[in-house]
């Protein structure tokens, strides 16, 4: 499609940051309110934090992952995987740790946690991994049910590189052929890499558009920025493009 008004559907890329669940009740990380002003990452999302206090690191893991299972999708995940349901070629990645994305129905096969899951224990000795569907913030060290070693949240840490095998699918997905469209919501962008996907799978032709109270390092790159929360920018913004999001459907 490409910039075009031809009968086919878009390729899309979705690229969502702890905003898009703001409005679920899930704090975000960075701004007013937001958890690294309240909590140090250097004592709680390092590995050297874990080596040095797991029982404390587990208990604020454990703690958000309670208020992730309270938690319920909003519009803007549900208006996510009704851009998958439009597009020809999707891929949603998110640096969200939560599961609010597939509950509010995107497929997993088209998505990609790029920080990790929460709900996910991984064994610090033989990988193993675990999911989870609650849990209580004062239980015991969680343990592997296999080799008896100490588990650790599923998520990527400060100093950690990116799982590999989730980066190789971004790549994938880029090398596959531009987008049509590439929606960037509730993230501050603070990452290189995700200024470096989106402008990539934009490329010359593709329509870029932000979702996010608030100005980003993307914000001069985008054709259009939506300053208002997703639950109520991204329904409409499929109701008044249809360009993309009707012809073809
Ligand atoms: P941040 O907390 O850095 O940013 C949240 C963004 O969402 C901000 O730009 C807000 O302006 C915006 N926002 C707030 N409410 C919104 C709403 N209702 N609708 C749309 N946008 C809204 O979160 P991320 O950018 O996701 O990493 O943070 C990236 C990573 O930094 C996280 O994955 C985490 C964190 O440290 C690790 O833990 C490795």
């Amino acid at each position: 499609m490409q910039g075009s008004t031809q009968n086919v559907k878009p390729r899309v890329l979705v690229i969502t940051g702890a905003g898009i669940s703001a409005e679920s009740g899930i704090p975000t990380f960075r701004g007013a309110g937001g958890l690294w002003e309240k909590f140090d990452a250097a004592r709680l999302a390092t590995p050297e934090a874990f080596a040095e206090d797991p029982a404390l690191v587990w208990h604020w893991y454990r703690e958000r992952r309670a208020g992730v299972c309270r938690a319920e999708p909003n519009a803007a995940h549900r208006a996510v995987a009704e851009i998958e349901r439009r597009a020809r070629d999707f891929l949603l990645v998110t640096q969200n740790v939560d599961d609010l994305h597939e509950r509010g129905g995107v497929s997993p096969e088209r998505l990609v946690h790029i920080h990790g899951e929460i709900l996910v224990s991984r064994c610090t000795h033989c990988h193993q991994e675990t999911r989870v569907k609650d849990d209580d913030p004062d239980a015991e060290l969680p343990r592997c049910a296999a080799c008896g070693a100490l588990l650790r949240p599923g998520v990527v840490w400060f100093g950690e590189l990116l799982p590999e095998m989730e980066v190789a699918r971004v790549e994938r997905f880029l090398k596959a052929g531009p987008c049509d469209l590439v929606l960037v919501i509730g993230t501050t962008a603070a990452f290189y890499y995700i200024l470096d996907w989106a402008e990539r799978a934009a490329g010359r032709h593709g329509w870029l558009a932000e979702i996010n109270p608030e100005e980003t390092p993307l914000s001069p790159l985008a054709r259009l920025s939506l300053r208002e929360p997703a639950a109520v920018a991204l329904p409409r913004f499929i109701r008044e493009h249809p360009q993309f999001f009707e012809q073809g459907a």
